[in-house]
């Protein structure tokens, strides 16, 4: 059967948080079922959540050690999803056993490779540094979107609905979309470069710092394969420089968020938006997070309702317009990635 999702690449699973001492954390992705949870020596496991007997829920089970007692009929499995006890018979079948993902935890994300474990190459893993540093504070956020993924992709590789959509938050301007960002493609993520100069400041930045007058912004992110972004952002005074590389009392920020499929009409979506201004303050933390939840609940909110348009007609056209050019790069790329692994899949069938 051939794949719908790209199963050849790193995902975010989880925040490094919810998989905390003995738990097991259930989690949909890609339409599977899987189980988390953190072996004694801290590493990262992570095998189908479905026994191998009769497919209850291995997350209902209970921890033995670094290995997982079915609390149904009571096999046990250890870490790698090897079946090591039947109750009530000395022989083990060949075939009980789960599968096995390879699991790896950066910067507190945890990422799941949804292909071959074998062929997992954690260096891989776009670089989220801003996420494991002191310096850099945020609030890990999550919401789970009914939508599907490419969705929420589309969103995130177009900002000219900023304006719009966030125009309490993270807009405060329509000249988002009137100014046309740069974009390029790399092998598996699309580059967007975007500024604004002489215009106005968002109403998140002037909840957390004031400025005397105009301001120039920037976005510049990589939208990495399967959903990733990595973003360099930031507002600094018009005028002081910050188009030719002089940062001066800017407000940086350096996002990242991750799209993850749970199904093909759901996604979970994993974000923080590091800052390195006033790093010890409580305050702004939670004032930067409060607004970027309620500009990402208007994303949902949008979102799920285009969704729901498009379920009930998926046959009328779309008309494209300049602003969807990242998308379409991003799309295509996708495309491309999904027939290699087809194809792959498909020789070895
Ligand atoms: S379903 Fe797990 S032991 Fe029976
Ligand atoms: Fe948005």
């Amino acid at each position: 059967m051939l794949n719908m999702f790209v199963r050849d690449c790193w995902y975010v699973a989880a925040w490094s948080h919810e998989v905390a001492g003995d738990s097991l954390l259930a989690r949909t992705v890609l339409g599977e079922p899987i189980c988390l949870f953190r072996r004694a020596d801290g590493t990262i496991a992570a095998m189908a959540d479905r026994c191998a007997h009769r497919g209850a829920p291995l997350s209902r089970g209970r921890r033995e050690g670094d290995a997982i007692r079915c609390l149904y009929h009571g096999m046990k499995f250890d870490a790698d999803g090897v079946c090591i006890e039947v109750p009530g018979q000395d022989r083990i079948p060949p075939r009980a056993c789960v599968r096995r993902y390879a699991a790896v935890e950066r910067n507190n994300w945890i990422w799941i490779w949804m292909g071959d474990a074998a062929t997992a190459d954690p260096a891989a893993i776009p670089d989220t540094w801003s996420l494991g540093r002191a310096d850099w504070p945020y609030r890990p956020g999550y919401h789970l979107f009914a939508a599907p993924h490419m969705l929420i992709c589309d969103n995130l590789l177009d900002f000219s609905h900023i304006g719009y959509v966030h125009a309490s938050t993270l807009g405060g301007t329509e000249s988002i979309a009137l100014s046309k960002p740069k974009v390029s493609r790399e092998e598996s993520w699309v580059r967007v470069e975007r500024w604004l100069i002489d215009d106005v400041p968002a109403p998140f930045h002037t909840r957390v710092a004031s400025f005397p007058g105009r301001v120039d912004r920037w976005h510049f992110y990589d939208f990495h394969v399967p959903g990733v972004l990595v973003m360099h952002s930031g507002v600094q005074a018009t005028g002081t420089g910050a188009p030719r590389g002089v940062i001066k009392d800017a407000l940086e920020f350096r996002s990242c968020q991750a799209v993850t499929p749970e199904t093909g009409t759901s996604a979970h979506y994993f974000y923080a938006v590091p800052r390195n201004f006033a790093v010890d303050d409580q305050t702004i933390t939670d004032s930067v997070f409060n607004d970027i939840v309620v500009a990402f609940e208007e994303d949902r909110a949008m979102i799920e309702a285009q969704a729901r348009n498009l379920r009930m007609t998926p046959d009328w056209p779309m008309v494209p317009i300049a602003a969807d050019a990242a998308l379409a790069q991003f799309r295509r790329l996708m495309s491309e990635r999904l027939a290699a692994d087809n194809a792959v899949q498909t020789v070895l069938e």
